[in-house]
């Protein structure tokens, strides 16, 4: 039996963490992927991947594409009203998209470049966490590969190191990820009995076009350096975490903040 035998929905899966995640799904068994993202042709491009993961072994992988913005409460009640039309339920939500906003300290942001990014990671993000929250509460759990009663549903956000520590010219990203971080807490506790798994996941720096710019690599260097593991992380080692926690190998984790990060955060 796959350890996904359900319905998996990734936001963000038109580049970078959150395409790795949806393709990575396909690779590992998972056979109905919603994948969602404000991106047309990004989206595009990840459905022809994850089509390209299905027949090695016989599977099909049927995938469901939703346009759309996480930061309008239109576009995410659409997105889960498509997936649970086609399919059911929504059993493994990874919420990725995500923005970064310009380098500046707080006194020289607008506010209107703060709103943009909370609109996004804090507000938008919740919003997504909600709809699943709702829909998952109305399901039967999903049994595990090896038979024990499994959970309603599992919701992984991503989150970031900079949700733990901080670094310069970026308050409002990190005062985002922070609140990512704490919403999965208390969601955690609150949806506990109802047999739903909320956790994060707090990525280090990895190689997406979020820090590819010529710009942002110079801004990054230290950060890099920062790491013992002196290096970027691939978007294929944060999917991972993803899967593992939306896994039925992960059942009594829940409100974790799993860092990724090669070691940033230890010092
Ligand atoms: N790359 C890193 O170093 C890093 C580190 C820590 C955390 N993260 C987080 O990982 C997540 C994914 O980032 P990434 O590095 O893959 O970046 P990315 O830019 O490659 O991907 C982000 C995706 O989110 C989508 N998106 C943005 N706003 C949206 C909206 N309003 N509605 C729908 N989709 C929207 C974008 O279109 C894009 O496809 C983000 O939440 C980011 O904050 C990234």
């Amino acid at each position: 039996m796959s350890l996904f035998p359900g319905v998996a929905l990734v936001t963000g899966a038109a580049s970078g963490i959150g395409r790795a995640t949806a393709v990575a799904f396909a690779a590992e068994g998972c056979t109905k992927i919603a994948i969602c993202d404000r991106a047309a042709d990004g989206l595009a491009e990840t459905k022809r991947l994850i089509e390209g993961k299905q027949g090695d072994d016989g599977r099909k992988v049927e995938v469901e594409v939703v346009a759309g913005d996480v930061s309008r409460e239109e576009s995410v009640t659409n997105m889960v009203q498509t997936i649970v039309k086609r399919w059911g339920r929504i059993d493994y939500a990874v919420n990725c998209a995500g923005i970064q906003g310009p380098p500046k300290r707080s006194t020289e942001f607008e506010l209107e470049e703060f709103d943009a990014i909370n609109r996004v990671n804090y507000r938008g993000l919740w919003m997504c966490s909600r709809a699943e929250l709702k829909q998952m509460m109305k399901q039967e759990p999903l049994q595990t590969h090896d038979g024990r009663p499994g959970n309603r549903g599992v919701i992984v956000h991503i989150a970031s190191q900079l949700g733990i520590v901080s670094r310069t010219n970026a308050a409002a990203y990190c005062a985002s990820k922070a609140a990512v971080i704490s919403l999965t807490k208390s969601d955690a506790i609150d949806y506990s009995n109802d047999r739903i798994q909320v956790n994060c996941v707090c990525p280090g720096l990895v190689q997406t076009p979020m820090v590819q710019g010529p710009e942002q690599q110079k801004l990054f260097a230290p950060a890099v350096a920062i790491a013992p593991m002196d290096r970027m992380g691939e978007p294929e080692e944060i999917a991972d975490a993803c899967l593992f926690l939306c896994s039925s190998k992960a059942t009594f984790v829940q409100g974790a903040a799993l860092v990724v990060d090669g070691g940033y955060t230890i010092n």
